[in-house]
């Protein structure tokens, strides 16, 4: 890692977390693609490369160590491919990969996870939706991250066979929900000012709080829209009506359901990026942790077939919120729509129409961010991979 005392603004500190399956793939592309647009944007970045996951309880036998947790901390950024696989996933293991995420969510204070859905005008045949739906979609998905069933107290199963119970429990408190709705409002004003709260009023406790929150931080924000849906009905109207939402905000376990759901607009799970961030700031930008919306992927880990796109747009997030460069955000951004717009297509993307399959260039994922690296205005330097 960079020491500290670098010039200040032109070196940057930030972890890599490449972790399980896809993982490693993804994370060395957007390294290759964050290098491209530090040598165009004149800035450096330092890394140190930590195991966590699964990699983690083979090395160290935790998913996440202290030290690791410390280190990210005291990081800039963090950025982060996949964590959790099959050989992991005993249900009566007590270690499991997906541990370093809570642990870092919890322990870093990142309550909001902020997940983009838009949609690139060459993926609209890769998605199973009719064109005409998607025309407009343009929304941004704010999970709370902290809370709720993933932080709730558990028991796990108990009792003799044939009556065995286990339980989980959702607990919301008002400054959870507070201080996740501030910031949706404050995203939703710097958008279309629309915002969609989403939760299940008619039945959980939790939920009645959560809107009784919601609609009295909407009196602090007059400009902005507000309107509360269900979360089954939203789940419905995510693909009827897609275009329809602007920012939506919603608890944990429905955030994470819902925008697996509204990736199948962007063509492609692999497309999505995240930005999981909290209230710390540092001398750039507030402190947060990186990742695609996907997962490891272990069935085409290592075989150059992953979709980099989450994990390149989840690095432009990261340049934009951590590091204060809106200007390699913008570049890195403009060079994925470039690709796509140029017929690069991972497997993933693949058009099922033969007609619009003639025009696309089949690539891997270092295909795909040699394509990336080469439309953001470098053309000398290999990406390295
Ligand atoms: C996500 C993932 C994780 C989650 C899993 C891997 C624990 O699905 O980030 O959406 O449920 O939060
Ligand atoms: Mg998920």
């Amino acid at each position: 890692m960079t020491a500290e005392g670098g010039l200040p603004g032109s070196t940057y500190r930030l972890v890599a977390i490449a972790g399980d399956g896809v993982g490693p793939d993804v994370v060395a592309a957007a390294k290759a693609v964050l290098a491209a647009a530090g040598t165009r944007f004149g800035f450096g970045i330092g890394w140190a490369d930590l195991v966590v996951g699964g990699a983690g309880i083979d090395s160290y036998g935790v998913a996440i160590r202290d030290e690791d947790l410390a280190t990210c901390g005291a990081a800039d950024a963090i950025l982060l491919g996949a964590v959790g696989g099959p050989q992991w996933d005993d249900p009566r293991a007590t270690v499991r990969p997906e541990q370093a995420l809570f642990a870092m969510r919890g322990g870093l204070g990142l309550f909001a996870n902020l997940r983009p859905v838009s949609v690139h005008p060459a993926l609209v045949p890769a998605s199973p939706l009719r064109p005409e739906l998607l025309d407009g979609v343009d929304m941004l998905i704010v999970r709370e991250l902290t809370g709720g069933l993933y932080f709730g107290s558990r028991s796990e199963a108990s009792g003799a066979p044939g009556e065995r119970a286990a339980s989980d429990t959702l607990p919301y408190s008002e400054p959870e929900v507070a201080r996740v709705a501030r910031l949706a409002f404050e995203l939703a004003r710097g958008r279309r000012k629309r915002l969609t709260s989403v939760d299940k009023a008619n039945v959980l406790a939790t939920s009645r709080l959560w809107r009784t929150v919601v609609h009295e931080i909407a009196a602090e924000y007059p400009d902005v829209a507000l309107d509360d849906r269900l979360v089954d009905a939203c789940a419905m109207q995510l693909v009827t009506k897609p275009a329809s939402f602007d920012v939506l905000v919603t608890e944990n376990l429905f955030g994470d359901i819902l925008s697996d759901e509204a990736s199948v607009l962007a063509g492609s799970l692999g497309m999505l990026p995240s930005a999981s961030i909290g209230t710390r700031r540092t001398a750039h930008g507030l402190h947060g942790l990186y990742e695609p919306i996907h997962g490891s992927a272990p069935d085409i880990a290592g075989q150059d077939l992953a979709n980099p796109i989450g994990t390149v747009l989840s690095a432009a997030m990261l340049l934009r919120w951590s590091l204060g460069r809106a200007d390699a955000a913008d570049a890195v951004e403009a060079a994925v729509a470039g690709a796509l717009g140029d017929g690069f297509r991972t497997a993933d993307l693949w058009p099922r129409d033969p007609a619009a399959a003639e025009r696309c260039t089949r690539v891997g994922t270092v295909g795909m961010a040699e394509a990336i690296v080469a439309r953001i205005g470098i053309t000398a330097r290999s990406p390295g991979l």
